[in-house]
């Protein structure tokens, strides 16, 4: 069974939790892991949750230095043995398979993050938002998407207890792009189009005025206000 396929057969039983018809385009893979920056000499660990058929773990490996080490958080028991299968024998890569509001998770220097977030309530969201930042070491980056234009068509589309929960996810994914995001960039070629939004650890006032500057992670401080701010 090709990749496409196995995805599409899981799109079509766990519809929710797989979020996407197929998996992301090499672009959008690109964007994701664009903070994957390999560092001769030193280990660094990497974190990705969602990684399905693996189309965005074959980026983060390209970037994966001898003495790094990748987790992959998996809910999906099909996917994870897949991925397992692909990377057996790679001591750098573990699959936890399960979801990762239930995983022993360390701590990272980078995160890249398949979840189709818009499907879940705001609650898990807020709660796997905030393991994942927290659990970023100092200077570390987190990634994820949503579909670009998503955000304000459920806002107008949806009504009655479907708009509270959109609004209630919406406002918590806000929050945490106010407080975290350095960066966001739209990628056109990926079916349907992605916003790939960057965070990093808030850095607490003190330390950044004791910096001389606002907290500016890799990438040249690109802000969301020069990039747009929405979702
Ligand atoms: C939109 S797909 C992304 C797959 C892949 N990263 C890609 O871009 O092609 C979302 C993935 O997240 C997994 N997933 C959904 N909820 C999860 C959870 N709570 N914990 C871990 N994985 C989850 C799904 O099984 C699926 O593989």
């Amino acid at each position: 069974m090709t990749e496409a396929t196995l995805f599409f057969r899981e799109f079509t039983r766990t519809r929710r939790a797989t979020g996407a018809v197929a998996p992301s385009s090499p672009r959008l893979a690109r964007a994701l892991t664009r903070y994957v920056i390999p560092s001769p000499g030193t280990a660094r660990a990497v974190l990705e949750v969602g990684p399905g058929t693996g189309a965005v773990t074959r980026h983060v490996m390209e970037s994966l230095g001898p003495m790094d080490t990748l987790d992959l958080v998996e809910a999906n028991p099909r996917f994870a043995a897949l991925l397992a299968q692909t990377y057996a024998g790679d001591r750098r890569v573990r699959v936890l398979t399960g979801l990762v509001q239930d995983a022993d998770l360390g701590s990272y220097d980078t995160i890249v993050c398949g979840l189709p977030f818009a499907n879940f309530d705001a609650a898990t969201v807020g709660d796997i938002l905030g393991r994942l930042v927290g659990a970023l070491r100092p200077g570390g980056t987190m990634s994820y998407f949503a579909y670009a234009g998503m955000p304000p068509l459920r806002r107008a589309l949806a009504t009655g207890r479907a708009r509270a929960r959109v609004l209630a996810l919406q406002s918590v994914i806000g929050r945490v792009l106010a407080r975290h995001r350095f960066r966001t960039e739209t990628v056109l070629g990926n079916l349907p189009p992605a916003r790939v939004h960057h965070l990093a650890p808030a850095v607490p006032a003190a330390e950044a005025l004791a910096l001389g500057a606002c907290a500016s992670p890799p990438g040249g401080g690109e802000t969301a206000a020069r990039e747009g701010a929405g979702l």
